[in-house]
C-alpha cells in the first residue's frame, strides 16, 4: 500500500510513514490533512509538554494571560502567593469561557453566564443563590476550574494535558544546553520585550516547526534580499557552514549557522558578553562563540531564533532573539505567536535596538517573516491537493553522515548546518507520538 492509500485507515499509513522517514522520505499529505490533524490533537498535543507563557509576561500576583494547548483555552495566572498556575478556561457550571481577555490582572474570574466566581488559583468561591437554589447539594470544593499541570524551565512555563507525562526535565532531555543560549544570555535570564504579535495563517504548523528546527537551506534563496542588500551578514558561498544538532527520540533540534571570519559574539554589547561568560558554561560559550544564527525548536511547536539584522545596511548588525509558537488551528491552518526576548540584564539601549531588529525581520510585517509565510502557505495549499496525496518529499540530505565525536554539547551533532538530519528526527518523533496506543 502506498502512503497515499488511506482505504485501510490511518494506522497502516503511519507504519509506512515511520519506515519512510528512516529511509529519508516524508509524505506530502501530512502537511495538510484532517485525519493527521485529528490524531495530532489527541495523541501529540494531548500528551506532550506544550509552551504556555514566559514568566515575565505575568510578573505580579493576579497577572494572567490566556493561551491554548490545541483547542483548549487555558488561563495562566500568578496567584496571590506568587505561584504560577494554569486552568482550563471553562466554567464548571455549563462550560462558558471564563476569561475573554488575552491578558490582564484579576484576583477572581466571574462567569458572564450565571455568575459563578473562581479565585485565580482555581477554587470556586461564589455561586449565586447558593442556599436558595442548591440547598446543600453542591460541594463547591469539587467544582473548581480544571487544573492543567505546569512546569517551568528558565522562565518558560510549559503545560501538559497528560497527568502521566514525564517531568519537563526528562522531556527536554539535554536540550536545556541549547535553550540556555536563548534564555541565559545575561545574569538575570530573559524577559519578553512587550506583548506577543499573533495572527492567523493558512499554513500547517509543522512546516514552520521544521523550518525552525534548522532549515539553513532556504535562507540564501527565500531571504536573498537580506544577503543582497546587506541586512544579513552571510554569503551564499559559505552559508552551508555550521552545525545541526538534535536530541534523538525527543524531537528537539537546533541549527547553528557559522560565518567564517565573523568575530565571536559580534552584534552584542561588551557588557552583555561579560555577563554571558558568567551565565553560560565553557562548553556553551564554545558553541555560541562560533554561531551566527541559532535556530531551534522544542518539540512539538515552540521555536527560537537568534540572528543578526542590520538596522543600517552593510553594518554587521544587532543580534536579536525571537520566540515563536506555531499554534495549530486545523489542518493547514495555524495561529502564529511571536515574541521578542531580551536578556534582563542588558542595557535599555540594547533592548530597544534588538527589538527594532526583531520587528524589521520577524515582526508581523517583518521582511523575513513575509518571505517565510509566502512559501509556507503555498506548500500547505499544494500538500492538500489531490495529486499530492500520493507524493513524498526527499529527506535524504546527510542520511549516512556520522555524528561528530568531539562536539562539546549533548545530542547528535553533524556538520554542515545544511542537512535533513534534524528533520528526520523531528518527523520520527512526531510519528512515534501519533502511533502510540492511547
Ligand atoms: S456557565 Fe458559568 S455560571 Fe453558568
Ligand atoms: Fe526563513
Amino acid at each position: 500500500m502506498s502512503a497515499a492509500d488511506n482505504s485501510q485507515g490511518i494506522t497502516p499509513m503511519l507504519a509506512e510513514i515511520r519506515e519512510g522517514i528512516a529511509q529519508g522520505r516524508v509524505p506530502a499529505r501530512i502537511f495538510n490533512d484532517q485525519e493527521i490533524f485529528d490524531l495530532e490533537r489527541r495523541k501529540l498535543f494531548g500528551k506532550a509538554w506544550c509552551f504556555l507563557a514566559h514568566e515575565s509576561e505575568i510578573p505580579r500576583p493576579g497577572d494572567y494571560v490566556t493561551r491554548s494547548i490545541a483547542d483548549n483555552s487555558i488561563i495562566v495566572a500568578r496567584d496571590e502567593h506568587g505561584n504560577i498556575c494554569a486552568h482550563l478556561n471553562m466554567c464548571r457550571h455549563r462550560g462558558n469561557m471564563m476569561c475573554k481577555s488575552e491578558m490582564g490582572n484579576a484576583s477572581h474570574f466571574r462567569c458572564s453566564y450565571h455568575g459563578w466566581v473562581y479565585k485565580n488559583s482555581g477554587e470556586l468561591v461564589g455561586v449565586p443563590y447558593f442556599k436558595e437554589g442548591y440547598d446543600t447539594r453542591l460541594d463547591r470544593k469539587q467544582w473548581g476550574l480544571v487544573e492543567v499541570r505546569t512546569e517551568s524551565y528558565a522562565g518558560l512555563v510549559f503545560g501538559t494535558l497528560d497527568p502521566q507525562a514525564p517531568s519537563l526535565d526528562e522531556y527536554l532531555g539535554g536540550f536545556q544546553f541549547y535553550l540556555d543560549i536563548y534564555l541565559k544570555q545575561g545574569l538575570g535570564g530573559s524577559e519578553v520585550h512587550g506583548p506577543p504579535d499573533h495572527w492567523v495563517a493558512e499554513t500547517d504548523w509543522k512546516i514552520c516547526a521544521e523550518n525552525f528546527s534548522g532549515d539553513g537551506y532556504h535562507t540564501p534563496v527565500a531571504h536573498q534580499f537580506g544577503f543582497h542588500l546587506g541586512y544579513f551578514p552571510s554569503s551564499g558561498a559559505t552559508h552551508s557552514e555550521g552545525w545541526a544538532v538534535h536530541i534523538p527520540g525527543k524531537g528537539h533540534s537546533i541549527g547553528l549557522g557559522h560565518t567564517p571570519g565573523m568575530p565571536p559574539f559580534f552584534g552584542y554589547p561588551d557588557d552583555l558578553v561579560e555577563q554571558m561568560h558568567e551565565s553560560l558554561s565553557p562548553q556553551q560559550l564554545e558553541v555560541f562563540s562560533k554561531t551566527r544564527t541559532a535556530v531551534g525548536s522544542v518539540f512539538p511547536n515552540l521555536s527560537f531564533l537568534i540572528q543578526p539584522f542590520s538596522l543600517v545596511p552593510g553594518e554587521p548588525g544587532v543580534r536579536f532573539c525571537t520566540m515563536r509558537l506555531w499554534h495549530p488551528l486545523g489542518p493547514g491552518r495555524m495561529e502564529m505567536w511571536s515574541w521578542c526576548l531580551v536578556p534582563k540584564g542588558a542595557s535599555d539601549e540594547y533592548k530597544e535596538e534588538a527589538y527594532k531588529a526583531y520587528t524589521l525581520a520577524f515582526g508581523q510585517a517583518g521582511t523575513f517573516e513575509q518571505d517565510d509565510f509566502e512559501n509556507w502557505t503555498k506548500v500547505t495549499r499544494a500538500a492538500g491537493g489531490s495529486l499530492a496525496q500520493g507524493l513524498e518529499f526527499p529527506y535524504v540530505m546527510g542520511l549516512d553522515r556520522p555524528p561528530l565525536e568531539d562536539w562539546p554539547g549533548p545530542g547528535h551533532a553533524v556538520s554542515p548546518y545544511v542537512t535533513d538530519t534534524n528533520f528526520r528526527n523531528l518527523w520520527g518523533t512526531w510519528a512515534d507520538y501519533l502511533a502510540r496506543e492511547d
